[in-house]
């Protein structure tokens, strides 16, 4: 019988967490290297929560279909629509493991069956309410600590190495094949240099929020996996992608929560009005993309835009607010903001990438060794736009399923596209990659350039010209601007700088490719048609380019 394939996992959000759990259980030789603590991740700030429909945790009329509609209808209908369902149907299984683990979602009592009864929000573009939540709006970290607490157990019991301050500097590759990373040992220069070998590497980083001067995102958010994979020659997807939050308080700065609109709180314009139900009629629930839109717009053409609960508080009794989002009072009152009482200034932010590293269904990449999940993945499960709460259940379901495919033996292959098993629903259906097909290769170079670079000058570049709104004289203006630009990659902020600006180019030219406006990627030289949403007829989608660090690939989606 031949040894489990030894695994690296890089990065401690909740895809990289949990694979490394789940792996490590599974008798596989794990390493999880993590550039910062194992507390610095995304995950461990999402406030609003974890999408799923099962046994403990369905409003009335709510299905697996609907959570799949929904995802479908947000992502603008450019989804797998095979990878959704696996996402949505597999969703329940990974809850009770996390129930288990000791993520305590909140619940307001007990089924017949004596599991919890979990306690439902509702955020944008979401039939029903679905979200579970922990601690009423500290959700990431609940799910967070479990995890970690989980891997703490693994290490002490000699099944799972754990590197902190640990950052990759590069892939090894052998014969074409990734066989390990080079890292930076250390929180400071001078780093300690060492390799470590791995039968598969898997890329679980998170985004590429800091490529923007406003963000939700913490400061880790520099595209590392991405571009790590980007440099080994593997596809990109879907890059023009990238999800702005729309309620960001820019003192902080500090994001609050869409749950909070779920509630019922509405936007105003610097004039006081409301002017969500004139753009979509889900108003303030509508997709993201469509609310962070019409913010940028408001804020535009008014001077502010604000985010009112008073009503809320009002209607559902003094203190509701306060008890159902008791981090975010607490952190708007240090910022000197009252939820309950006064409007509070809010704009959109950066969020959310549902571009990345083109993963099929067991998250292998096009590059044989090379895994992905989570936010550094791009597997077909949020198309143009990522419906709210759903990023929490990928990390989920596309880590697990990495390892899964892993254990199977197929797992460090290149990607060939099957869905995830554990869903039988999903599991006759084809893969991300199968459905959307790779082809050949044109030229996008992101080498260095002349000039040197540094990040107040990206983000002059990318908080316009790659912003809510996009056109194509901006864009090319950028993508000159960013070819010139380079980044000596020497020591770990040299690399986070120079992962950027490779990042940023690649998102540049993949917006100037897509001459048409969908989802969260909006030309202003090519406008939406009338009300998408509308219809789930809204099937009039163009080849997505993808894009490999030799250039752009061509698809015959
Ligand atoms: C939020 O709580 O508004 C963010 C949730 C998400 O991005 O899915």
């Amino acid at each position: 019988m031949t040894a489990p394939a030894s695994l690296l996992v890089v990065g401690s959000g909740i895809a990289g967490l949990y694979a490394a759990v789940v792996a490590a259980e599974r008798g596989h030789e794990v390493r999880l290297l993590t550039k910062d603590l194992l507390a610095d991740s995304n995950t461990w700030y999402a406030q609003g929560g974890l999408s799923a429909v099962g046994p403990g945790g369905a409003a009335a009329g709510d299905t697996v279909d609907a959570h799949v509609e929904d995802t479908l209808r947000a992502g603008a209908r450019l989804n797998d629509p095979r990878a959704v369902r696996a996402l949505c149907g597999g969703a329940w299984a990974h809850v009770e493991r996390l129930a288990a683990l000791g993520a305590a979602f909140d619940a307001d009592g007990r089924l017949p069956d004596r599991s919890p009864a979990f306690l439902l929000g509702l955020e944008g573009a979401h039939t029903h309410p679905r979200i579970l939540r922990a601690g009423g709006d500290a959700t990431g970290r609940a799910i967070a600590r479990s995890l970690i607490a989980a891997c703490r157990r693994l290490e002490s019991e000699g099944r799972l190495a754990i590197d902190e301050e640990s950052f990759v500097e590069s892939l090894v590759l052998d014969a074409g094949r990734v066989t390990g990373a080079r890292v930076l040992a250390g929180s400071r220069a001078p780093h300690a240099r060492r390799t470590v070998g791995a039968d598969a590497v898997l890329l679980a980083t998170g985004g590429i929020g800091r490529l923007y001067p406003s963000t939700t995102n913490p400061a880790g958010a520099t595209g590392d996996g991405a571009a790590l994979a980007w440099e080994a020659g593997a596809v990109i997807a879907d890059a023009e992608f990238v999800q702005f939050h729309p309620t960001l308080v820019p003192e902080g700065p500090f994001m609050v929560s869409e749950a909070v609109r779920g509630e019922g709180a509405v936007l105003l314009d610097g004039h006081g009005v409301r002017f969500m139900p004139a753009v979509h009629p889900d108003a303030e629930l509508a997709p993201r993309d469509v609310v962070a839109r019409a913010i940028h717009r408001a804020r535009a053409e008014t001077g502010a835009v604000y985010l009112d609960a008073t009503a809320v508080e009002r209607s559902r009794g003094a203190g509701f607010l306060a008890r159902r989002f008791p981090a975010i009072t607490a952190r708007l009152a240090e910022l000197g903001h009252d939820l309950a009482a006064r409007p509070v200034p809010v704009a959109e932010a950066a969020h959310y990438w549902m571009g990345g590293v083109a993963a099929d269904a067991f998250g292998r990449t096009t590059v044989p060794g090379l895994l992905a999940a989570g936010e550094t993945a791009c597997t077909g499960v949020h198309g143009a736009n990522r419906l709210a709460s759903n990023s929490l259940l990928e990390g989920l379901v596309y880590g697990w399923a990495a390892v899964q495919g892993l254990s199977a033996g197929t797992g460090s292959g290149t990607g060939s596209g099957t869905v995830p098993p554990g869903d039988e629903e999903a599991g006759e259906a084809g893969g991300p990659t199968a459905a959307h097909g790779l082809a050949s290769v044109t030229g996008l170079d992101t080498a260095p350039g002349e000039q040197p670079a540094d990040l107040a000058a990206l983000h002059g570049v990318t908080g316009s010209a790659l912003a809510v709104e996009r056109e194509a004289g901006q864009l090319e203006v950028a993508a000159k601007q960013l070819a010139q630009w380079g980044a000596p990659p020497v020591g770990r902020a040299g690399h986070e700088l120079a992962n950027l600006l490779t990042l940023g180019r690649v998102v540049a030219a993949a917006a100037l490719a897509r001459t048409d406006s969908l989802g969260a990627h909006h030309r202003t030289d090519f406008p939406l048609p009338p009300a998408p949403w509308a219809s789930p007829a809204h099937d009039h989608i163009p080849a997505r380019p993808r894009f490999a660090r030799r250039g752009l690939v061509k698809t015959g989606s």
